[in-house]
């Protein structure tokens, strides 16, 4: 049995999303040979602590008592093997994952987050703490959900030479120019039906003005293309000033109109794509293409965004984590 002691920080979409897949995943990760315990929960207001292991079940159904611990203290004091940080982000300040992040490496705890903020400011800093302290930082829920685009090219794509990688790593702007093109929905309302879904971040603005996307390509450029690529190199222009007529008239072209992102080119902008284009993928959709020296042309397709399915991303690194350790 390969066994996990877990600190889960940020108990929001995500957070909640990743416990209920561990719980629904119980008899399936024994069979596999894993034994994951949730040994503490955090959030802004306080913290849920039990070295046993909570029962995520009454977890879930707010059945147990919330204490007044402090994320940092927790994740500090508490014993532990791992810890998830899936707080929300702010790219200006990256706090406060940054802070949670760097404390769990320094503590000697494995770190697995969906939290992009940080790795845009300062991945390299992550990358060799994480080093420096023998443990594994694991990112693979940062970029197109539940796209294994990063352990793809990290592991199963190690002997190519990556020479880019462009697509759509934002499922909103995809929901929204998808819903004007095929429906003729207007942008306020698709926007609205993208916040219901959960699909947007808190503001919004990131998603739409090109700012998430952004994120995505510097993480892929520095994790994946070892740049040294700041969020301040990136060109980049959002889905904002997309009109209804421009979408009618590229489809009278047989184009569609994409939010594509651009990691060797470091640009994020509305695009051109013929409609019969492997990027051409609609709704909440992301499309990912890994241009490799060996391998050729890779394209990556799913669901980029969803609360549900970046728990399939953050659960698969916490077991590569545990497999790793395992092989070391
Ligand atoms: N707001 C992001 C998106 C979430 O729409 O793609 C996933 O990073």
């Amino acid at each position: 049995m390969r066994t996990a002691r877990l600190i889960v920080a940020g108990y929001g979409k995500i957070g909640k999303a990743f416990i209920s897949t561990l719980e629904g995943k119980a008899s399936r990760l024994r069979d596999l040979g894993y034994d994951l315990k949730v040994v503490a929960v955090c959030e802004k207001a306080g913290s849920v602590v039990d070295a046993d292991g909570i029962d995520l079940k009454r977890l879930l159904d707010g059945k147990v008592r919330w204490g007044k611990a402090k994320t940092l203290d927790v994740i500090r004091d508490v014993d532990a093997d791992i810890v998830l940080e899936l707080t929300p982000g702010n790219v200006n300040t990256g706090e406060p994952g940054l802070g949670h992040i760097r404390a769990a490496l320094n503590g000697g705890r494995h770190v697995v987050t969906s939290n992009k903020s940080p790795l845009v400011l300062d991945y390299a800093g992550l990358d060799g703490l994480a080093g420096k302290r023998g443990v594994k930082l694991k990112i693979e829920a940062t970029v197109g959900g539940a796209i294994p685009v990063i352990n793809t090219c990290l592991n199963e794509l190690k002997c190519n030479g990556i020479r880019n990688i462009y697509g759509i790593l934002n499922g909103t702007t995809n929901y929204i120019l998808s819903k004007m093109a095929e429906e003729g929905v207007d942008f306020q309302s698709a926007l609205a039906e993208a916040q219901s879904l959960g699909l947007a971040e808190p503001d919004p603005s990131y998603d739409i003005e090109g700012v998430d996307t952004a994120a995505k390509v510097v993480i892929l450029a520095n994790a994946v293309l070892e740049g040294n690529v700041k969020l301040r190199d990136i060109r980049v222009e959002g889905i904002d000033s997309v009109t209804a007529e421009a979408v009618e008239l590229a489809k009278e072209h047989g184009f569609v109109v994409k939010l594509v992102g651009d990691v060797a080119g470091r640009r994020v902008g509305p695009r051109l794509v013929p409609v019969d284009h492997p990027l051409n993928v609609s709704g909440s959709l992301n499309a990912i293409l890994v241009e490799t020296d060996v391998a050729g042309d890779i394209t990556l397709t799913g669901a980029g965004a969803g609360p549900r399915e970046t728990s399939s991303a953050l659960l698969g690194d916490v077991l590569e984590v545990l497999d790793a350790v395992r092989a070391s």
